[in-house]
């Protein structure tokens, strides 16, 4: 079945499409040469290039996001709205464009790429974060307006990913999450097994507990 994945030329795209299709899905990965995402207009101009297609797409897998550092008082207005448009607009375009066609097929999956960063506040990237609490906020909403509709919405959170730009940036870490290891959840999220899984928050984290996301204290 088709499955669209977005962002599939980032840090995470080839190894979460490479994994996909070695499971069989038809990956139809999207870049900024399929269409701009913050447009709906050229995505909706792009799905339409796909109509002579004899199936129409079941699934949609947003990885489109951007990532950006600063405190409030470092973060300018073009910033943040430059975060919100990346992190939060685009999946308002990709689910908008492709919400119709899964309605009408009466069956499809979105799932939306938020992070832990953002549910467990820790500061220092205020955009980002709260462009990406925002996007469980829309997912939340969007899963009730489908319920009962054949259509499911989750979200992932990972915390850090295996990509080439974190590790230009970090010491790799054996915690990072692997974009297989991503791809292994959303195969599961794609599959008839989770058709009954609708609005999660699937937290992504890596085998080591991480020292910066202490336990929150219970009672
Ligand atoms: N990397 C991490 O550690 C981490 C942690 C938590 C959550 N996440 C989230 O996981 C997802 C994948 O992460 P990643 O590291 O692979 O991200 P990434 O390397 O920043 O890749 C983002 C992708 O989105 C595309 N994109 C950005 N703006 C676009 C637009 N307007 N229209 C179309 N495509 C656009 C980029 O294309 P261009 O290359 O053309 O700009 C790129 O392919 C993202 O949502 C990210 O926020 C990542």
């Amino acid at each position: 079945m088709k499955v669209i994945v977005t962002g599939a030329s980032g840090g995470a795209g080839p190894g979460v499409v490479e994994s996909l299709r070695e499971k069989g899905w038809e990956v139809l990965p999207a870049t900024r040469r399929e269409a701009d995402f913050r447009d709906l207009t050229a995505v909706e101009r792009w799905l339409a290039t796909l109509e002579g297609d004899a199936e129409a797409p079941f699934a949609l897998v947003h990885l489109v996001g951007g990532f950006a550092p600063g405190s409030l008082e470092k973060t300018s207005p073009q910033l943040w709205e430059s975060m919100l448009e990346v992190n939060l607009k685009t999946a308002f375009v990709a689910t908008r464009a492709l919400l119709p066609h899964f309605l009408q097929a009466k069956k499809g999956r979105i799932i939306l790429v938020a992070a832990q960063s953002a549910l467990r506040p820790r500061g220092g990237a205020i955009a980002y974060q709260t462009a990406k609490a925002a996007l469980w906020s829309f997912a939340q909403h969007l899963a009730e307006e489908v319920r009962g509709k054949g259509v499911t919405v989750n979200v992932l959170a990972p915390a850090v990913i295996d990509t080439p730009a974190n590790r230009q940036a970090m010491e790799p870490s054996p915690r990072w999450i692997q974009p297989r290891q991503m791809a292994e959840v959303i195969h599961w999220l794609l599959s008839p097994e989770a058709a009954v899984v609708h609005g999660a928050l699937i937290p992504l984290e890596g085998p080591k507990a991480p020292k910066e996301y202490p336990a929150p204290a219970l009672g």
